[in-house]
């Protein structure tokens, strides 16, 4: 009977065939929703215009800071690129984000005033010094701060001036490559008054309250452009951008003329499709079980987003979580486990299959060859969901024929090269 209940449960998570088309077809409307001028306010997949429009053409050099705040890890990262010979050298220093300020207050800190910064929890204490008058202080963005002047001090960079690049991997509305205005926490993240900001200007005023370090922040990049990047500057057909880890999104190069927020029809521009969003319309109610409600109810942000692992493993891990179980309870656990990440491989398959199917037919091509950055811990460390996700997105997108390539060197580097690019264009400008 338990056998039964168990197989009864594991089949709400198989999806068909038909389904997963279904799922693909469901994608590519709500992508095309999402780049209409009409319908695009009410867009669930956001496709927010990223303002970065190339890849970089080797002729790019220079030494850059970059940040990389958003997946497991926060990173400050110092980034050399050599022009020519396409050669990037990184530096970078792993930081804590104390869950304190993740979630924090953000509450105002009078350093005029002597309010030591120290009572702010963080890794490292914030030192208050005489003479600054900055009333509102972001506990999170003086933490980064902090961190960043950890960084520059281990590196022997102590008051230099750089440019620096900013993965920042939240969506943000972006009215050009250096503004980036909030819209809305994920994964995790809960700061208060940092909604509805422009997060370039709360880095550069967290900053301009320390007056240690001159820093000139030139862009800021979501983490699936920066993987496409970092990509990118190696393979030339990679137009897409995905991660799977902390949370899951995907970027892509589009077609300026089927951008209709963004004047201009010639070349392309990368869309963050903050594709986190799909479904949130009730557009997936079909394919959702019961769990998953369970899941979104008991999330930070209910409404929004959302096999080799051996026996023994399992059962450490309930045990970990104070579960007393069997080797058959383990069993049940793997299974379930198996499941549930076929079935987001399958998903991710069928999201990837709509926008690749896109660009072959926005090209006019027969066949597309292309080629998809890779990044995060799912991708990278579960032992079936690279596969699965390959195989479906064969099986959804036949005429494609899909390069996966692993970002190793993060998204830190692409943030760098986005940033010399922009550099190298702004001293064309001038
Ligand atoms: C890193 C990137 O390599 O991968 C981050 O530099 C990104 O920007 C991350 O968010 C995703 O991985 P995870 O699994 O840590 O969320």
């Amino acid at each position: 009977a338990q056998r039964k209940q168990i197989d009864k449960v594991l089949a709400l998570f198989r999806l068909t065939r038909e389904q997963l088309v279904g799922v693909r077809d469901k994608m590519r409307v709500e992508l095309e929703y999402g780049l209409k001028r009409d319908t695009h306010p009410l867009a669930t997949v956001k496709m927010l215009p990223t303002y970065v429009c190339g890849m970089p053409d080797g002729t790019e050099k220079g030494k850059f800071l970059a940040l990389d705040l958003g997946g497991t890890n926060f990173r400050v990262l110092l980034v050399k690129i050599r022009s020519g010979r396409r050669s990037v050298r990184m530096y970078n220093k792993i930081f804590a984000i104390p869950l304190e300020i993740m979630q924090g207050t953000g509450e105002e800190v009078n350093a005029g005033q002597g309010v030591p910064r120290s009572e702010v929890p963080a890794c490292h204490p914030i030192q208050c010094r005489p003479g600054m008058t900055a009333a509102l202080s972001l506990q999170l963005f003086d933490h980064i701060v902090q961190c960043i002047a950890d960084f520059l001090d281990y590196m022997g960079l102590k008051g230099a001036q750089l440019p620096l690049g900013f993965t920042f991997s939240f969506p943000c509305r972006q009215a050009s490559i250096d503004k980036g205005t909030l819209i809305e926490w994920t994964k995790g993240f809960k700061a208060t008054d940092c909604e509805g900001e422009d997060v370039v200007d709360m880095l550069r005023e967290a900053i301009k309250r320390r007056n240690e370090f001159d820093l000139d922040i030139v862009a800021v990049v979501n983490d699936t452009v920066g993987t496409m990047m970092t990509c990118g500057y190696e393979d030339r057909n990679c137009e897409v951008g995905l991660i799977a880890g902390t949370g899951s999104n995907m970027c892509y190069m589009e077609e300026m003329r089927n951008i209709e927020l963004v004047e201009g029809d010639e070349g392309k521009m990368c869309i963050n499709t903050e594709w986190g969003g799909f479904g949130d319309n009730g557009c997936l109610d079909d394919i959702r079980t019961q769990y998953d409600k369970e899941v979104d109810e008991g999330s930070l942000n209910p409404g929004k987003q959302s096999d080799r692992l051996a026996l023994l493993q399992v059962r450490r891990i309930l045990q970990q979580l104070g579960l007393d179980s069997t080797c058959e309870d383990s069993i049940v656990v793997k299974e379930v486990c198996g499941a549930v990440s076929r079935r987001a491989a399958e998903l991710y398959g069928a999201g990837l299959a709509a926008i690749v199917e896109k660009r072959r037919e926005d090209q006019g091509f027969e066949h597309l060859k292309i080629t998809v950055g890779v990044d995060g811990t799912l991708y990278k460390l579960h032992p079936h969901f690279s596969r699965i996700l390959q195989e479906t997105v064969k099986e959804l997108a036949p005429r494609c024929d899909v390069t996966f390539m692993l970002s190793e060197d993060g998204s830190g580097k692409g943030a760098a090269l986005i940033t010399a690019v922009a550099k190298r264009l702004q001293q064309a400008r001038r």
